[in-house]
C-alpha cells in the first residue's frame, strides 16, 4: 500500500483517562520514567516467517496478504502485521482507537507497556517529566493517507509513541518511535487481514527520524548486512532481514538501481512492457515498477490500465489458464508473469487500477503479491540497489532460517 501523504501538526489533545482495571493496574505500575528493555540488537540474519491470509473479496478473486508478528513493548504485546515496502511507518491501532477498524483489530495498549513513552514526530519527549502524556497537551499528531489498489484508500491519525519492537528468529529488537493510531478509516483498514503495517520503504517515506524499523535495526548493527528480502510462496513466504533466502534463489540476484531513492520508494526503471510479443506500453515518459508487499494483485496505473488489462486475455484449457506473458523489460532481465501466474482461478486477468496523482506517479507499475511469488526481491538499504532472481517453484515456501552469505556467494549477489 503506498503511503501517498504525510501531514503533521501540533495539536492541543486531552489525553484520554484510563479507567477500569486497566487505570488500577496502571497506578501501580506506572513510573515516571521509562523503564528501557534491554534491547537485543539483531546480530545475525534473521527471518520473519510470513503465513497468507485472503478472505477480502476483489473482483476477479480474493486479495491475499502475507502477514506476520511482531512484539511490542514490556512486557510484549503480539500483533500482526502487514510488511509494507511501499510505506516507511509502524502504525499500530492505538488501545484508545475506538473506530471499527481498531475495535476489530488487536490494539496496542502503551498504558500496558512499561517502556512506552509519548514522543514528537522528531523523536522528542512530550512531556519531559512524565512517560505518558495526562490532561490536556500539545503535542504532535500525524496523518497518513494510503492508497491500496485490492481495498481502497484511506487515512490513519495517530500519536507517536516510542517502544521496544520485536521481529524474527532469533528474535531481534530496537527502539523506534511508532505511530498509535487514534482514528482508522473503515476502507481500506477494516478489510485488513492485519492489526497494523510495518513500513519497509526507504527513509523518504518514514514520519520521523527512528520511526523506520529497517533504519533502527540495521544502525545498531553495524556487522549485519544491510539488506533485506522477500519470498512468497503458496501458504507461506519469508522476510529475510540482514541476509538471504539462499535456498530459495533459482539463479543469481541481478541488481539495478532504486530510481529516484529520494522518493522512498522501491522502485525500478521499466524500459517497455510487453503481453505476448506485443508491446503494450513503450514507457516513453518513464515506467516505474514499485515493489508493494502490502497488496496482492498486479497494479497499473490509470492510463495504461485499460489497454494492459484489455490484452491479457486467457481461457480455460484442461483445467489451467492458457493466454500470453506479461514481460517487464528491466534492460538486461525481463520479470515474466505467465497467465496461470497473472489470472484468478476464473482466468481473469488479477490486476488493480491505480489511482496516483500524476506527475509525481507516471507509468507506475505496482509489483505485488503476484509477482513476489514468482522473483525472490531483494532490497539494498544503504546502496539503494534491488535485485530480482527467478524463485524456485515449490508447492509452497519451507520455512528454513535465512543463512548469513558466504564469502563466495557475496560476490554473485553483489553483482
Ligand atoms: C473514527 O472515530 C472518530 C471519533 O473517535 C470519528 O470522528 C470518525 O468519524 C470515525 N471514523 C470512522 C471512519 O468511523
Ligand atoms: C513472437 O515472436 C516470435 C519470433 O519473432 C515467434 O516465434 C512467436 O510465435 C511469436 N509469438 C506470438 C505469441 O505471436
Amino acid at each position: 500500500m503506498f503511503r501517498v501523504a504525510l501531514g503533521i501538526a501540533g495539536i492541543l489533545l486531552t489525553a484520554l483517562p484510563v479507567s477500569g482495571d486497566l487505570g488500577a493496574a496502571l497506578r501501580r505500575a506506572s513510573p515516571t520514567k521509562p523503564v528501557f528493555v534491554p534491547v537485543t540488537p539483531m546480530t545475525s540474519s534473521v527471518v520473519v516467517p510470513l503465513r497468507r491470509v485472503s478472505g477480502h473479496k476483489v473482483e476477479g478473486g480474493e486479495a491475499v496478504f502475507f502477514v506476520g508478528d511482531i512484539n511490542v513493548g514490556n512486557p510484549p504485546q503480539q500483533l500482526t502485521v502487514v510488511f509494507d515496502t511501499s510505506s516507511g511507518d509502524v502504525v499500530l491501532p492505538h488501545r484508545a482507537c475506538h473506530n471499527t477498524s481498531c475495535l476489530e483489530h488487536r490494539r496496542f495498549s502503551p498504558w500496558e507497556s512499561l517502556s512506552s513513552s509519548d514522543v514528537n514526530h522528531d523523536g522528542g519527549r512530550v512531556d519531559d517529566r512524565v512517560r505518558l502524556a495526562r490532561g490536556r497537551v500539545k503535542r504532535d499528531v500525524v496523518t497518513l493517507d494510503y492508497s491500496q489498489s485490492d481495498l481502497g484508500d484511506g487515512q490513519v491519525k495517530g500519536v507517536m509513541v516510542r517502544d521496544t519492537l520485536c521481529v524474527g528468529v532469533p528474535q531481534a529488537c530496537t527502539n523506534l518511535a511508532l505511530l498509535a493510531a487514534i482514528q482508522m478509516d473503515e476502507r481500506p483498514f477494516r478489510s485488513m487481514p492485519s492489526d497494523g503495517i510495518v513500513g519497509l520503504g526507504l527513509p523518504a517515506l518514514t514520519t520521523g527520524p527512528t520511526s523506520s524499523l529497517l533504519g533502527q535495526l540495521f544502525s545498531m548493527a553495524p556487522q549485519v548486512l544491510p539488506q533485506f528480502g522477500i519470498a512468497f510462496g503458496q501458504d507461506q513466504g519469508e522476510l529475510h532481514l540482514g541476509g538471504h533466502g539462499l535456498a530459495r534463489l533459482a539463479g543469481p540476484l541481478r541488481w539495478f538501481p532504486v530510481d529516484h531513492p529520494d522518493k522512498g520508494f522501491w522502485q525500478v526503471a521499466i524500459r517497455s512492457v510487453r503481453v505476448g510479443n506485443h508491446t503494450v506500453d513503450n514507457c516513453q515518459r518513464g515506467c516505474h515498477g514499485i515493489i508493494d508487499t502490502g497488496v496482492s494483485r498486479l497494479g497499473i496505473q490509470k492510463h495504461t490500465f485499460p489497454k494492459v488489462k484489455a490484452a491479457l486475455v486467457s481461457s480455460r484449457s484442461r483445467g489451467r489458464c492458457v493466454g500470453p506473458d506479461l514481460i517487464f523489460d528491466l534492460g538486461g532481465m525481463e520479470l515474466t508473469l505467465s497467465s496461470s501466474d497473472y489470472s484468478g482461478s476464473d482466468c481473469k486477468p488479477q490486476v488493480g487500477r491505480l489511482d496516483l496523482d500524476e506527475p509525481e506517479f507516471v507509468g507506475v507499475y505496482a509489483f505485488g503479491g503476484t509477482m513476489l511469488r514468482r522473483y525472490y526481491t531483494a532490497f539494498d538499504w544503504d546502496q539503494h540497489k534491488l535485485g530480482f532472481a527467478p524463485l524456485v517453484r515449490t508447492s509452497s515456501v519451507s520455512s528454513h532460517r535465512g543463512q548469513p552469505i558466504p564469502d563466495e556467494l557475496a560476490g554473485v549477489l553483489m553483482v
